[in-house]
């Protein structure tokens, strides 16, 4: 596992920060995690305009230009790798880029339903202070899930701890809307642009009228939903969710060739 920290690269075992940065001390910082296919990034481009935005909406000063000359050369000394590309810009000024192994999930999942209400000042940020989305995956798991669902006290079904939500009824594709405060998501948009998903409103109840489900993102893909909490899913994967991972794959190879 490679990392550069400032610009210096070298195993990221090694690699250090002072344990003064609030990004460690508050989780006061702006990240972003893309999937790397033999060492190129899908969505660049989206994921360092989102990481603008973050950084924008934190008032954390981001050094485009450092930060893509230290990107090219941390993608060069990585080599063709399928992997996970991080990058985390912390309140201290430290720019940390990382290259990383594929996390091992379930190809199929089961996910258990989370309480969780978007703070309102951060909202659409992708700030490093995870230990809310962490502790819901935590829950979900004790519950014997293998991911967390995360809905509203009012009922909004809203996203995974680390991923955008789908489902299908009556062979439709559905996401919620950015506007229930969720993570604009680059899958999430690419799913709308290539699959024909349509944004709309889901709480418990939309859930009983679903066909198939899915979690989404920039390192899982597409993951299929057996089941969310009781509810069994007739078909994991179903034709809606083979065909929406057939069209991200269809983008992600007429980005990369
Ligand atoms: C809360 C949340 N929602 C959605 C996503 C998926 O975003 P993307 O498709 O940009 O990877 C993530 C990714 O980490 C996330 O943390």
């Amino acid at each position: 596992m490679l990392a550069s920290v400032d610009g210096e690269i070298g195993p990221a075992e090694h690699a250090r920060i002072p344990i003064t940065d609030e990004g460690l001390l508050r989780g006061d910082g702006a990240f972003e995690g893309l999937r790397l296919y033999s060492g190129r990034p899908f969505g660049l481009d989206d994921h360092l305009a989102r990481l603008a935005h973050t950084c924008a909406g934190l008032r954390l000063d981001l050094d485009e230009r450092a930060l893509a000359h230290e990107l090219a050369q941390l993608l060069e000394a990585a080599g063709p790798v399928d992997g996970v590309l991080r990058i985390v810009l912390t309140r201290g000024g430290r720019r940390i880029l990382f290259v990383e192994p594929l996390p091992r999930r379930p190809r199929i999942a089961r996910v258990g339903t989370v309480r969780y209400a978007p703070n309102r000042i951060t909202d659409g940020l992708k700030t490093i202070s995870y230990a809310a989305n962490d502790l819901a995956l935590r829950l979900a798991r004790e519950q014997g899930f293998d991911d967390a669902l995360l809905v509203t006290p009012h009922g909004r079904v809203l996203e995974g701890a680390t991923s955008a939500f789908f489902w299908v009824r009556d062979g439709q594709l559905f996401t919620p809307p950015i506007e229930d405060r969720i993570l604009p998501s680059v899958t999430r948009q690419t799913l709308i642009d290539v699959a024909g998903a349509v944004e709309e409103v889901c709480t418990l109840d939309t859930l009983h009228g679903a066909e198939e489900a899915f979690l989404a993102s920039s390192v899982r893909e597409v993951q299929p939903l057996a089941a969310i909490d009781e509810l069994q899913l007739k078909a994991a994967p179903g034709p809606v969710t083979l065909h929406a991972h057939a069209a991200l794959r269809q983008a992600i190879e007429a980005e990369l060739g």
